[in-house]
């Protein structure tokens, strides 16, 4: 069925078009100078010394924690109310994930109580979410991982554009990663960035990406280099120059469009606190910082039937989805780590649904969105116990 109102759109125009089409008329695809101008203007908008455009935002997280050596017999907690890449590129490199619970129904990102809690000698490294691009509790996270000794990865695949402090978010931990999937923020279908100020941690993640080689194709076609040499066990996890053209217009338009997310994500708190849609609660009403809302989350009232609610908004038109279905639920990692438990994220994630949230997104349509939900929750047959 077709939805009048998707979860997600891009925010794509003939500037992106323009950009894919003039790569192609100068006929070099593979990663080059379109490439080092996106990451230098990338990381020239997050303040950062180094950013390395990759595959995917998967690939980012997985070379993370490559460059900073977590392999077999280590451990990294990260949350569990998040996309599975976040744990698989743990995973990845051999070494284990030790889920940590999230705050709360207010703020759904990972807890930094929880994060002592799940400390042992084998921990090395922190990954964060900063979940619909609202702020993790950086500062405590952080003199937490100072106080073990432990290296912090940010996952900023929701964060584009956003900061706390005045700082943004990606530059806080030991490195950032951000993924440019079709329905993020800043989009090329594919792609990711990693930043660091660590001089180390870039020039493994840049030898690392392009097979452990020590020069690139395009080095050695613009006479820069006439060999190589293969000092890594790499991989091949490069962008290619039309996505890079396409990131670099979209970072142009970041800004705008996170403005526009605001002011929808506004729109809808207005239209729901204070109504009687049954106490749905919001989460990150007091989110510290620039957020990047990059989706907008609602918590229904215990009890209410997930499935119904969103069927009953796809009649109205409006697609839904849920963020996220916990990983340790998963039928691969509930076998790799058995009764595992973890209330308060399973309690939030049984309850949460997404509403739908682009640039793109008119307020006519907000208003549409908003009077389905209320009027979805109206019904008693959302509810289980009035049958
Ligand atoms: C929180 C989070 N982490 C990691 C990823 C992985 O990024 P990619 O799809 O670019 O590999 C995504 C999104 O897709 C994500 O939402």
């Amino acid at each position: 069925m077709e939805m009048r109102i998707p979860l997600s759109d891009m925010a794509y125009d003939a500037e992106e078009e323009q950009a894919a089409l003039e790569v192609i008329q100068r006929r070099w695809l593979t990663m080059g100078s379109v490439t080092q101008k996106f990451e230098s203007e990338f990381a020239r908008s997050a303040g950062v010394k180094h950013a390395l455009a990759v595959s995917n935002g998967t690939h980012a997280l997985h070379l993370a924690c490559l460059a900073l050596g977590i392999g077999p017999g280590d451990e990294v907690i990260v949350p569990a109310l998040t996309f599975v890449a976040t744990a698989n590129a743990v995973l990845y490199t051999g070494a284990e994930v030790r889920f940590a619970e999230i705050i709360g129904e207010d703020d759904f990102n990972i807890s930094p109580e929880d994060i002592e809690n799940r400390i042992t000698p084998h921990t090395r490294a922190i990954v964060v979410v900063h979940y619909g691009g609202y702020a993790c509790r950086m500062p405590e996270i952080l003199e937490i991982a100072r106080h073990h000794e432990l290296a912090v990865i940010e996952d900023a695949a929701h964060a584009h554009g956003a900061s706390l402090e005045d700082r943004a978010l990606g530059t806080w931990g030991d490195a950032g990663c951000f993924s440019f999937f079709s329905n993020k923020n800043l989009a090329t279908g594919e792609g990711g960035m990693l930043i660091t100020d660590r001089d180390d941690i870039a020039e493994k993640v840049r030898v690392l990406r392009s097979h452990g080689m020590t020069t690139l194709t395009w080095d050695r076609h613009h006479g820069h280099a006439y060999t190589y040499d293969v000092v890594a066990l790499g991989n091949n996890y490069r962008i290619d120059e039309i996505r890079s053209a396409l990131g670099l217009v979209q970072l142009g338009k970041l800004a705008g469009n996170n403005a526009r997310r605001k002011a929808i994500a506004e729109r809808y708190r207005k239209g729901l606190i204070g109504t009687d849609a049954h106490r749905i609660e919001l989460p990150f009403c007091n989110a510290a910082g620039i957020p990047a809302h990059h989706i907008f989350p609602i918590l229904l009232p215990e009890g209410a039937d997930r499935i119904k609610f969103m069927e009953s908004m796809r009649n109205a038109g409006v697609q839904t989805s849920i963020h996220y279905p916990p990983i340790h639920q998963f039928t691969y990692y509930r076998q790799r780590y058995p009764d595992l438990s973890l209330p308060v994220t399973e309690n939030v994630a049984a309850r949460e649904v997404t509403l739908p949230l682009y640039p793109g997104l008119r307020d006519d349509e907000v208003d549409w969105v908003l009077s389905a939900t209320i009027e979805t929750l109206s019904f008693d047959r959302m509810f289980a116990s009035s049958g």
